[in-house]
């Protein structure tokens, strides 16, 4: 068998090309837009969550052709909250996928707004997507509206109101799991479950993806906290204490980096706990969970 990584590796590789396809076209605006657009989306990030999201709708036993309008939308989404996420007035960072961020390049007006055109060209490229078959258009369109539920105000957005708001702050236990399970684990949590509901899940099936999910996405923010400490600039393609320059609590800075490696290990076992309740060959899942909890970058 493949070693995970390589098969990893090729699904990028896949996912790159269907995101290109996303910009064979002509835009009726300024150049520069699309060129700050591309910029940050091809800079080289690990795409695992539109990954996530077709293998979930595969290993279910939906066909992931059928995700694949989402997927793109979720890794613009993604893609835009980080532009956001390094400026200035916010984690103020200058390095992002290995390359100057955003703003550095584009200024931190179009910066802004090629953030803003992501989201809005994400929403675009999944609306596009729905499908005409009407046995396939429910399922689709559930997805899509928690894909939507999951990126704003409830989600991710919420989570990121939370951290801007708990710098200099001492945090308590509930604030740091609220932040972490939206600024990050909402995204996951809707890479996984919307690719469920477009194989048409059970409801247990359902239910054991939402634990599964909510583990990996929070074990992947304490990971990314640790790397944030411990990680070199090189591998991770993005700045290492960037955390304590902004005065932010983190899993790390609340309880320290042994509890820290201990809580990941319990969140992998739960993760895989939930899978092996599911009546399919869900061992990409498994991967994935154990990728995720041991990720150098
Ligand atoms: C970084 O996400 C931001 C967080 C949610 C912690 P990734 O580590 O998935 O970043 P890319 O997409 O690979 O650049
Ligand atoms: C950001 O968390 C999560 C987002 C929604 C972008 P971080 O601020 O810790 O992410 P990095 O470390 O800059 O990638
Ligand atoms: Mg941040
Ligand atoms: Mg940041
Ligand atoms: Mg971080």
């Amino acid at each position: 068998m493949k070693p995970f990584k390589e098969t990893l590796l090729e699904k990028v590789k896949e996912t790159d090309h269907e995101l290109l396809a996303c910009f064979d076209r002509k835009f009726d605006t300024p150049d520069i837009i699309v060129s700050a657009m591309k910029y940050s989306l091809f800079a080289g990030g690990k795409r695992l969550r539109p990954i996530l999201m077709k293998e979930t709708c595969r290993c279910l036993g939906g066909d992931s052709a059928d995700v694949k309008p989402l997927a793109c939308a979720i890794e613009m989404i993604h893609t835009y909250s980080l532009i956001h996420d390094d400026l200035p007035a916010m984690d103020n960072d200058d390095l992002r996928r290995g390359k100057p961020t955003n703003h550095k390049v584009y200024g931190e007006n179009m910066a802004i707004l090629a953030g803003d055109a992501l989201l809005n060209y994400a929403m675009e490229t999944a609306i596009a997507g729905i499908p005409v078959d009407p046995s396939k258009t429910f399922h689709y369109t559930r997805a899509l509206s928690y894909l939507a539920h999951s990126s704003g105000v409830n989600g991710m957005i919420g989570g990121q109101t939370g951290d801007i708001l708990s710098e200099n702050e001492a945090i308590n236990e509930e604030k740091m799991y609220y932040i972490h399970a939206h600024k990050t684990g909402a995204l996951l949590k809707a890479a996984v479950l919307c690719g469920g509901f477009v194989a048409k899940v059970t409801g247990e099936e359902r239910d054991a993806l939402e634990t599964y999910s909510e583990k990996i996405g929070l074990a992947f923010q304490i990971v990314d906290d640790i790397l944030d400490v411990t990680g070199d600039e090189k591998t991770l393609g993005k700045p290492v204490g960037s955390d304590e320059k902004n005065h932010k609590s983190t899993f790390v800075s609340l309880y320290g980096m042994a509890s820290s490696q201990e809580k990941i290990r319990e969140l992998e076992n739960g993760a895989l706990d939930a899978l092996a309740t599911i009546d399919h060959d869900t061992s990409f899942l498994e991967d994935m969970a154990k990728y995720i909890c041991q990720r150098e970058n």
